[in-house]
């Protein structure tokens, strides 16, 4: 089993392709009924926030643990972990080698894969220009191959991961500022442009949007940080704070693999 979670769908196009070879299940959720009889390797593949996992993927991950732990989940005989990022992730395979350890699990493989950026709510943050977006693109797809080669042949105690300049410093102290000051939704709003097709409650991933009695989107405080409603909104019309009007969209087109993407919202 893979579980996985993805904003914009560049995790899961990588999960995807390492299914593909290794012929595993995808899950975006974890219910222990799912779980493959036979399935002896688990792995967790998820977009890197601010050098750490996405909250949410924390609770996946712990939940995944409790289940394991009381017997309804099958305990593996493999774990491993596989990062996208837009550059690099930090200390990020640590902090989830830390979470693991706490339950007595142990990280056999760990990877990360540079996928097109998807952070813009600072200024100097936009996404990659259609060039890079697309040699990222291609490269990941050669490192997917290998990374699925090593899941394949079971390969342990191994780390290939892109930390970047000054690791320790992006995780441990600017990651908690950025969960501090600039994460969460009260800084989504919108344009006139916006005209209430309901597309970004269908596809938040946390179902965390609702509609105001103008039928425009209210944001309810459980967000992800993930970006999927700005980046999909067909009208370009949800912003962060002010500071995305100039910015690019992106997301990946598996994301419209899943249930509920099909539409364009209009
Ligand atoms: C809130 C947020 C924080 C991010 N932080 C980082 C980061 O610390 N390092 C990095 O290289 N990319 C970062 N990115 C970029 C994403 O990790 C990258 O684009 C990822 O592939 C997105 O995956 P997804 O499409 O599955 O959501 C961030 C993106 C978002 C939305």
């Amino acid at each position: 089993m893979i579980y996985y979670f993805s904003g914009t769908g560049n995790s899961l196009a990588v999960a995807q392709g390492i299914a593909m070879v290794t012929g595993q299940q995808l899950s975006d959720t974890i219910e222990p009924t799912l779980h493959g009889e036979d399935d002896d390797a688990v792995g967790f593949v998820c977009p890197v926030y601010a050098w750490g996992i996405p909250r949410t993927f924390k609770q996946t991950i712990t939940r995944w643990m409790e289940l394991v732990n009381t017997g309804q989940i099958s305990t593996p005989d493999y774990i491993f972990l596989v990062l996208t990022c837009g550059d690099d992730i930090g200390m990020t395979d640590k902090e989830v080698g830390r979470l693991l350890k706490k339950s007595n699990f142990r990280l056999d493989a760990c990877f990360s894969v540079a996928m097109p950026n998807t952070y813009v709510c600072l200024p100097g943050f936009d996404i990659d220009s259609e060039e890079l977006q697309q040699q990222k693109l291609k490269s990941a797809n050669e490192r997917i191959a290998e990374i699925a080669r090593h899941i394949h042949c079971r390969t342990r105690r191994l780390t290939q991961v892109v930390r970047g300049a000054v690791p320790r410093l992006k995780s441990y102290v600017l990651r908690p500022l950025f969960n501090t000051f600039l994460t969460g939704d009260k800084h989504f709003h919108t344009t006139d442009a916006c005209n209430g097709c309901g597309y970004c409650q269908r596809i938040c991933p946390m179902h965390n949007i609702s509609a105001t009695s103008d039928g425009k989107p209210q944001w309810n405080g459980q967000c992800a940080d993930c970006l999927r409603c700005y980046h999909l909104c067909p009208r370009h019309a949800i912003h962060y704070a002010g500071r995305t009007l100039q910015k690019g969209q992106y997301h990946h087109k598996a994301l419209h693999t899943k249930p509920g993407h099909h539409t364009d919202g209009q």
